[in-house]
């Protein structure tokens, strides 16, 4: 049994079966639709609804203050050296699954299983905190039209009850106040109809909408910086280095998504040459912007004020520096340009995530650990549509009920768990496979993947102890469903019981 647990699935035969007919995915994508996709998975709520509570510190954790620039670079690094692993990986097995087909090659089905069913976590989870994330933004931005969303249709029972009269306030069947969030569930319904129509017009509506989201950034530092005031970076670090690793373990959110380029691996043109181009390419891109936007807030607020600042203020980072900028007579017309670009970010990486997802449970499916009807592609649109459906409800009714910050610490814990048997993927397969071409080598193997372990368990050690029980608590559930389903139907074992 042990035998059939650890049992690898060579490259070959993982590329291999990407080619089989009836499970091929269109190659239509080139590397800038994927540099596109990166950089649309990764800036969103993280940039836009953390960098304030990072900065300030709440109850649980300190805040970085002005070293929140370093924060960035202290999670950017730990990425990087993610991505180079990541990188290697999907230039080799340029079929979708990312992670979870890595370690199928590499550590065997159980770790392959555990490493999907953890993705989950990273994609499904974190795109129920995005899609919260999304309606409270749209919500502000369609009250500058007039437009009220009622409390009690836009938020979770839970954050409500938090709320002086708003469970009394609600409409109540049968005593019981109904509190839902209605937007959350829209935004992810609406996406999931665009997925599975098909990927390439995905891919284009994700390229408008990343340069909407670039230039609004951009706006964001170039107004911005003519309002810093460089007393404000003074003390750099209020709380010392304890701030910068919490506000680290914070932001890391801002960089989940480079990975998710390598889920459409298999819809590239030329994946050797592409995806190590759009895994790393986004990710300089966006840690570039990310310093820069923390460089301009953290010079606009001073720290004290802004950790007086009410907590929702701080959700809404950016809006609020510009309020606290007093830019004169156009501040309300930039303040709405922001709003309505943090909106954009959001759905272009809900739109990303919700395109891996299905693709994970597809290559899950294709090797029998989930039921066959997910591997199927539909016969006209060519996208993995039973998926992509499933995927859509899970997120989306999840996403009316649940806080967001529990989704994102959760999320966090289960990102930084793939990156770290990513990178120690890296280091076994050259050991097993050492002479098999690699068009992109990580260099300096070991230490590169070895360092990559390290600073993501450095950034685990700040997530909150209740996150770790839940993340165990879904492992758990996980290995059940392996043992009852996944390990019978495993296609791998049938063919090692044949044999
Ligand atoms: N990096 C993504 C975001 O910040 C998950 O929204």
């Amino acid at each position: 049994m042990l035998k059939q647990l650890f049992k690898t699935k060579s490259l070959d035969e993982l590329v291999h079966e990407g080619e089989e007919p009836e499970h091929q995915l269109k190659r239509v994508l080139g590397s800038f639709d994927v540099v596109m996709l990166g950089i649309g998975a990764i800036i969103g709520a993280g940039i836009f609804a953390t960098i304030g509570t990072a900065a300030a510190g709440d109850a649980a954790r300190p805040g970085a203050g002005p070293a929140l620039m370093l924060s960035f670079v202290l999670t950017g690094v730990a990425c990087g050296f993610a991505a180079l692993c990541y990188a290697e990986f999907a230039s080799m097995v340029p079929i979708s699954g990312s992670a979870y087909t890595y370690s199928y090659g590499t550590l065997g089905e159980l770790v392959a299983w555990i490493i999907g069913w953890d993705l989950i976590i990273e994609y499904a989870v974190g795109n129920v905190a995005v899609a919260i994330s999304w309606a409270n933004y749209f919500k502000t931005l369609v009250s500058g039209f007039g437009i009220i969303i009622p409390d009690w249709m836009s938020i979770d029972y839970r954050t409500a009850a938090k709320i002086p009269g708003l469970l009394e306030n609600a409409p109540h069947i049968w005593g019981i106040p109904i509190v839902f969030n209605l937007p959350a569930f829209s935004i992810v319904a609406l996406i999931t109809v665009v997925l599975v129509i098909g990927i390439k017009e995905s891919s284009r509506t994700t390229t408008v909408m990343v340069i909407i989201k670039l230039l609004v950034l951009g706006l964001f530092v170039v107004v911005g910086f003519y309002h810093v005031n460089p007393a404000n970076w003074t003390p750099f670090a209020p709380n010392g280095w304890k701030g910068i690793q919490a506000g680290a373990a914070v932001v890391f959110f801002a960089y989940i998504g480079f990975d998710a380029v390598s889920t459409v691996a298999e819809e590239v043109r030329n994946p050797k040459r592409d995806m190590p181009i759009g895994i790393i390419g986004s990710l300089i891109i966006c840690t570039i912007i990310y310093i820069l936007v923390a460089a301009v807030f953290t010079g606009i607020i001073p720290y004290n004020d802004l950790i007086h600042t009410l907590a929702t203020s701080q959700s809404e980072p950016l809006t609020l520096a510009m309020q606290y900028a007093k830019i004169g007579k156009h501040a309300d017309l930039i303040i709405g340009i922001i709003a309505f670009g943090s909106v954009i970010a959001h759905t272009a990486v809900l739109l990303v995530f919700q395109l891996g997802q299905p693709r994970i449970f597809f290559s899950m499916a294709r090797d029998g650990l989930l039921p066959q009807k997910f591997a199927k592609v539909h016969p006209r649109f060519k996208t993995p549509a039973v998926t992509t459906i499933v995927t859509g409800l899970v997120v989306g009714v999840t996403a009316m009920f649940t806080t967001i910050d529990e989704m994102v610490d959760l999320t966090n814990i289960g990102t930084l768990f793939a990156f770290i048997l990513v990178c120690a993927g890296i280091i076994i397969l050259r050991k097993k496979e050492p002479d098999k071409p690699r068009p992109f080598k990580t260099p300096f193997v070991p230490l590169i993947p070895v360092l990559g372990i390290i600073a993501c368990l450095y950034l685990i050690l700040g997530l909150p102890w209740i996150t770790y029980i839940r993340f165990a608590g879904w492992l758990i559930i996980g290995l059940v469903v392996y043992f009852m389903y996944g390990y019978r139907h495993s296609r791998v074992r049938k063919q090692l019981e044949a044999s």
